[in-house]
């Protein structure tokens, strides 16, 4: 299957974010109370940076924003400095005075996590669905936290870590801390329910997965490659994370 979207290339992670955030700011804009979907990792913070500085001088409302993160590791309360809860509170939601009851991301500490698996897709599904969906990807082809192997029709549910993700991740976690071995995801049939999805994937270590998900075969050995199925996705790359793309 060949890649049917539309990819854009940037020199490097500098420039390839703000064109993320610009897609993201033209939509809030024309809208201010639509439904995003939001992810973690070093190469978002960029993107929260740009639609803050938007929030602050005024160009952009941020605030009926309605938000749902991909992702929570499990065993990781929200307080906790290293749980994607807390991050988003950090890096986004906070700086940019979004009220937190309009964000919802599955709880690490939940006591029944398969439960709230489901309450997950149930708060989705009452919101209206995913108007614009923000990935990243993983050096394995990860999206979310859906490691290679993973059902195309997989929803929000339990999963384990793969040992490559927990390597990659290490360097978030302070020294002498293991990375979860677990997390809640929204699964890969949640993703492609997004009406629009941009992802973002910068440098060289992710130049194999980008490869494999736009010209590879669609197969779960490469999570990312279900977005060859979807009708509507913006793919912002740099020239590092292009580099194994066929020419
Ligand atoms: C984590 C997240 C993914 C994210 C990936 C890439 O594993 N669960 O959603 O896409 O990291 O992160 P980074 O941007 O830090 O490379």
């Amino acid at each position: 299957m060949t890649f049917p979207h539309s990819i854009q290339l940037a020199r490097n992670p500098e420039e390839a974010a703000p064109r993320a955030a610009s897609l993201l700011a033209g939509e809030i804009a024309a809208d201010p109370r639509i439904v995003v979907g939001l992810a973690t990792g070093g190469s978002m913070r960029a993107v929260y940076d740009d639609l803050i500085e938007q929030g602050r001088t005024g160009v952009l409302d941020l605030g009926a924003l309605r938000a749902f993160n991909l992702d929570e590791y499990l065993g990781l309360a929200g307080s906790d400095p290293n749980a994607y809860a807390f991050e988003m509170r950090s890096v986004f939601f906070g700086p940019a005075g979004i009220d937190l009851a309009r964000t919802d991301i599955p709880r690490g500490d939940a006591p029944d996590p398969v439960a709230e698996a489901e309450r997950y897709e149930a708060s989705i599904r009452a919101a209206g669905g995913i108007d614009r969906q923000l990935l990243g990807l993983g050096t394995n082809g990860h999206i979310g936290f859906n490691e290679p192997g993973s059902s195309f029709a997989s929803r929000t549910r339990v999963v384990d870590l793969a040992p490559d993700t927990r390597t990659a991740n290490a360097r978030y976690f302070p020294p002498g801390r293991e990375v979860p071995t677990q997390a809640i995801t929204m699964g890969i049939a949640t993703i492609l329910e997004a009406r629009r999805i941009v992802l973002l994937a910068t440098g060289p270590a992710k130049a194999a997965a980008v490869a494999a998900m736009i010209a590879g075969p669609r197969h779960p050995d490469c999570p990312a490659s279900a977005l060859q199925a979807h009708p509507h996705v913006d793919v912002i790359l740099d020239v590092a994370s292009a580099a194994a793309l066929p020419a």
